[in-house]
């Protein structure tokens, strides 16, 4: 990757989708919604990037009902380009999911319906730890006294390039008021733990629409839904989901900061651009020339080379 600023390029690309919502059999959400389709042209979105992210993480509600079928679906459409991408697929559990089928079909074990489905990842010295936020029977979120004290001590000891967080319900108020009442509880308990370690990012899903706060001076990014997102311009004290505006995260981990990208979701109309070769033609001058090529006002580089590629 070139670089043609003061940063160096990332050391880490991860991609971050939420809220895949599966039914069985291919069934449309809520009778109307092609949880598939969205999803398939996310994926090949990514994969035309061609930025090869070393983790896929999906922020829980993978299945809507839970249903065994919607989880063969759901890997079996993603594997395949994980593995042409070398990307390691990181699951979350979330509150529409159940154990049982999770646990069994993505991680190939006994179903086991009991346990909170955490688990710590090695991305290249980056760790991302997958924390089951998910009360079987509820909506809302929890993290046990027993899941945050094995939380504390995963970070006790830090990683080569920290750590990302990734869970399904946010640590984050909603503009929507009630979404309140399927929020994560007690969050201070965890707030308790993670502070002052090498976490320098929470990655969640749960509102399916896109937001960004901090908690215990983290940032938390929630990545919206790929199957429908919720309006946030919808009048006051109604709730409103839409089958448009899905979207993805892609995010950079760079040496000092971590960066959160949405990524629309769909086929659009280009109407502007540059190729690849302008490109190689702006890294192969010197800082001072690139600047007058394409930061001056008067610069002509960038018309000529615009109309030379139509
Ligand atoms: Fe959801
Ligand atoms: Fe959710």
């Amino acid at each position: 990757m070139m670089q043609l600023g003061q940063y160096a390029p990332p050391t880490h690309t991860i991609a971050h989708l939420s809220d895949t919502h599966y039914l069985g059999g291919r069934r449309a959400l809520y009778g109307k919604v092609d949880t598939d389709r969205t999803l398939v042209r996310a994926i090949e979105q990514l994969e035309r990037s061609g930025t090869n992210p070393s983790a896929i993480v999906i922020t829980g509600d993978l299945a809507d009902l839970g249903e065994p079928d919607a989880y063969v679906r759901l890997r079996d459409e993603l594997e395949p380009v994980a593995n042409r991408m070398g990307s390691k697929i990181i699951w979350v559990m979330g509150n529409h999911d159940e154990r049982g089928p999770f646990s069994s079909i993505l991680f190939g074990g006994d179903s086991d319906d009991a346990t909170p489905q955490d688990r710590v990842y090695d991305i290249d010295g980056l760790r991302i730890v997958a924390l089951d936020s998910s009360v079987p029977g509820y909506h809302h979120g929890e993290l046990t006294d027993d899941q945050l004290s094995w939380l504390e001590e995963v970070l006790a000891i830090p990683a080569a390039h920290g750590t990302l967080l990734a869970l399904h319900h946010p640590p984050l108020p909603s503009p929507i008021e009630i979404m309140a009442i399927i929020e994560l509880q007690q969050q201070q308990k965890l707030a308790d733990v993670i502070r002052g370690t090498d976490v320098r990012g929470i990655l969640a899903g749960h509102l399916h629409y896109s937001t960004n706060g901090t908690f215990a001076g983290i940032p938390v990014s929630v990545a919206s839904a790929t199957c429908y997102t919720i309006d946030t311009s919808a009048p006051q004290d109604t709730l409103l989901g839409v089958d448009g505006g899905q979207s993805i995260n892609l995010v950079n981990v760079y040496v000092d900061t971590v960066t959160h990208s949405i990524v629309p979701i769909g086929d659009f109309t280009q109407v502007a651009g540059f190729s690849g070769v302008f490109l190689e033609k702006l890294a192969s001058m010197t800082p001072e020339e690139r600047r007058e090529a394409f930061s001056s006002k008067t610069s002509t580089f960038s018309v000529a080379e615009a109309e030379s590629s139509q």
